[in-house]
């Protein structure tokens, strides 16, 4: 029986509470499928600071580095918000960790189902059909991670700065991961970037369309400006497809896509690195969008549908397991169209706890 290792980082918040509901869903996809997961569970975010001091403890990279792939839940919280900025569970945890593993690819798919179209913040009409986008962002270079200082200038007045940095070869890389998406949908990609100002914004433009030009022809290219680009996302999301851009300003574009796509509680998302020799499938990181949600942890009460899509997109991407992964995403999208619902995708109506909502999905899964 193929067995896969899987690190398990529940993390703050409502983390804990839906990975306990997709271990259960992950059980019960081995048993249907003759597979056999190992979990190793370890500690990060505020978790880990309150253990051991540090939100990435090294024995978690060490069982990070181990495994197949890493499923995450999220990070963070009210409990350390007063910690310097460097050292919050966000920013000392998840960025450590793309960079550690090169996870350049980020893959958002905002999806967001015809039954749930009430949850939208967009009126019905500009979304008839729902939503299926994929924001596929660069997240190991650009501003996240060129210099920056503060520093007193003599006049007392004080200076700040963060380095834009991008190479061609890192464009490259992530345009053909775009590229890839789009031949498994339209075969449409929109480059957003700020070609009209930033020089970055011009190499992505140059390096995207010749690499697109030489490679991939039978993709259409549209560049979009990004500020024109967060205006049609609410205006009129149906128009994308692949969604191509840099780190920041797919930061701020996948969170406006999460919201025009109803609930965060049902947005997945795959960091996937780079193709190894001795591996078929990338390693990658998989976590919901939707972050720690302090309000209603420890309630029972979140919605555990996208840490269990992310499930569904480790076992895709990272174990090369399709079907086990449209298994999952089929008996998700079963139990949400046929009306069982947590809290924020109620509408105000009936809902169900977290373990429920787990329940009925390990149930469509059996039927
Ligand atoms: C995200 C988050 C992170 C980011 C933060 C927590 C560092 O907002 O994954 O989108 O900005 O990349
Ligand atoms: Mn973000």
């Amino acid at each position: 029986m193929e067995t896969y290792n899987i690190a398990v980082l529940p993390g703050d918040g409502i983390g804990p509470e839906v990975m306990d509901v997709t271990l259960k869903v992950l059980d019960l996809v081995a048993e249907h499928h003759q597979l056999q997961f190992s979990f190793q569970k370890a500690d990060v975010g505020g978790t880990a600071i309150d253990q051991h001091g540090t939100a990435l403890p090294d024995p978690t990279l060490e069982i990070c580095r181990q495994s197949d792939a890493i499923l995450f839940g999220s990070v963070g919280g009210p409990k350390w918000e007063h910690l310097p900025p460097k050292e919050q569970p966000e920013r000392a945890s998840l960025l450590p960790l793309r960079k550690a593993f090169s996870l350049f690819a980020n893959l958002r798919p905002g999806l967001l189902y015809p039954s749930l179209i009430p949850a939208s913040p967009l009126k019905p009409e500009i979304i008839p059909d729902g939503i299926d986008i994929l924001c596929v962002r660069e997240l190991t270079g650009g501003i996240y991670f060129g210099d920056r200082y503060t520093k007193v200038l003599g006049n007392n007045d004080i200076e700040a700065a963060d380095t834009m940095i991008y190479r061609k070869s890192e464009i490259e890389r992530i345009a053909r991961v775009a590229i890839s998406a789009a031949q498994n949908r339209k075969k449409r990609v929109c480059l957003v970037d700020k070609a009209n100002v930033l020089e970055t914004s011009v190499l992505w433009r140059k390096t995207v369309s010749d690499y697109m030009e030489a490679y991939a022809p039978d993709i259409e290219l549209e560049t979009m400006y990004v500020d024109n680009a967060a205006m049609q996302l609410v205006r009129n999301p149906s128009q994308f497809d692949v969604i191509l851009t840099e780190n920041m300003f797919g930061d701020i574009l996948s969170d406006e896509m999460g919201v025009v796509c109803g609930s965060l509680g049902m947005l997945a998302s795959a960091s996937l690195g780079m193709l190894e020799n001795r591996f078929a499938h990338p390693f990658g990181l998989f976590e919901p969008a939707g972050g720690t949600a302090p309000d209603i942890a420890g309630k029972n009460l979140a919605n555990p549908c996208a840490q269990i899509l992310s499930a569904a997109l480790l076992l895709r991407f990272s174990l090369g397991l399709d079907e086990v992964a449209a298994a999952i995403e089929h008996a998700v999208s079963k139990v949400v169209n046929g009306g069982t619902r947590t809290g924020d995708i109620a509408f105000g109506g009936p809902f169900v706890s977290t373990t429920e909502m787990g329940d009925a999905i390990c149930m469509a899964l059996s039927a």
